[in-house]
């Protein structure tokens, strides 16, 4: 099994810090930013920065997903999953992984973009073995598509069925999945939450090379859950990327997503929340274990980061 990637930390104090997007680095790992220098001739950092690449690196960690959707589909279905859709794929980044990570594995990613799935084509899949993204394909369509071929595994990283913000909607999208399982097919969401995903807030995470990532929830209107986020990326020589992505989400309650799924017609739903454990440097901090274990009951956290796992 590949070394798990650490999801980023949560704190355990009580002073403010927002949900978490998923990471590869810790912000323990941050380099000095150095002042930006007057006079300075060529482009910023920001005017040479490709956002989507940046969006891998800071906010995708597939090999840790693909670890645990491995092991749960095969304690519950006692085989290994060999097919997955990987909807709103976007660069289709946990597809290639995908099939890096078995020869006998198979994608399908699904975006209604084109050019983001042309840059996948051209960056994400330059840097994956052939013989893997061979095994890709992309299908420039709508997740609720119900005449895209049956598969093992249909997963839904990064929140981005938020977009859907009726109740309807979203019930639709899950029946249209669960649509295009196999009999003993497996439904994953992934999700986030805690008191400080109601608030409003903007959050910083230092990566390597004096790179900082912004997560800002804008707006939260707590009558009807909707949020707008974005992402920034502010860069050692001062230049920004400002707002390179914003999310105009329905922040969308773990009971509410269990109880859609049911009404979908899954059999089962599940719970699964990151394991903590105390930071070596500060335990002022708990350090995400990249670990994910089922839940019926969790503490009301600031901030959380997990899977639904629903079952055909
Ligand atoms: C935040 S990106 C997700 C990137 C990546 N999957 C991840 O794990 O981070 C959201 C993507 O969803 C796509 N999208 C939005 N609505 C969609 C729909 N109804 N069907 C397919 N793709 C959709 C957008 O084009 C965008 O590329």
């Amino acid at each position: 099994m590949s070394k798990k990637t650490a999801k980023p930390p949560a704190k355990k104090s009580s002073s403010k810090q927002p949900p978490k997007k998923p990471a590869k680095t810790q912000a323990k790992s941050a380099a000095k930013k150095k002042p930006k220098q007057p006079g300075r001739k060529g482009p910023t950092l920001a005017e040479s920065a490709d956002k989507f690449a940046l969006y891998q690196r800071s906010v995708q960690s597939p090999t840790v997903d693909i670890e645990f959707f491995d092991a749960e589909f095969q304690k519950h279905r006692g085989r290994v999953p060999l097919s997955v859709r990987e909807d709103f794929c976007g660069t289709a980044l946990f597809s290639a992984e995908w099939c890096k990570s078995d020869a006998r594995r198979t994608a399908l990613g699904v975006d209604l973009d084109g050019p983001t799935l042309e840059w996948g084509r051209t960056n994400t899949f330059a840097a994956a073995p052939p013989d893997a993204v061979e095994r890709v394909t992309l299908a420039q369509a709508d997740v609720r598509d119900t005449s895209l071929p049956a598969v093992d595994l249909i997963v839904a990283m990064n929140f981005s069925y938020c977009i859907f913000k009726t109740r309807e909607e979203l019930r639709g999208y899950f029946a249209a999945a669960r649509k295009n399982l196999v009999d003993d097919g497996v439904f994953a969401l992934e999700v986030y939450g805690g008191t400080e995903a109601v608030v409003e807030l903007s959050d910083e995470r230092e990566l390597r090379g004096g790179l900082t990532y912004v997560w800002e929830q804008e707006k939260f209107n707590p009558i009807n859950h909707h949020t707008l986020c974005h992402i920034t990326w502010k860069f050692r020589d001062g230049s920004q990327l400002y707002r390179a992505f914003t999310y105009d989400w329905r922040l969308w309650t773990l009971p509410e997503l269990g109880e859609l799924l049911r009404e979908a017609g899954f059999s089962e739903v599940k719970f699964y929340f990151e394991r903590v454990e105390a930071d070596e440097d500060d335990d002022e901090y708990l350090t995400g274990t990249g670990e994910f274990v089922e839940h019926t009951e969790i503490e009301n956290q600031e901030a959380w980061l997990g899977y639904v796992v629903a079952l055909k």
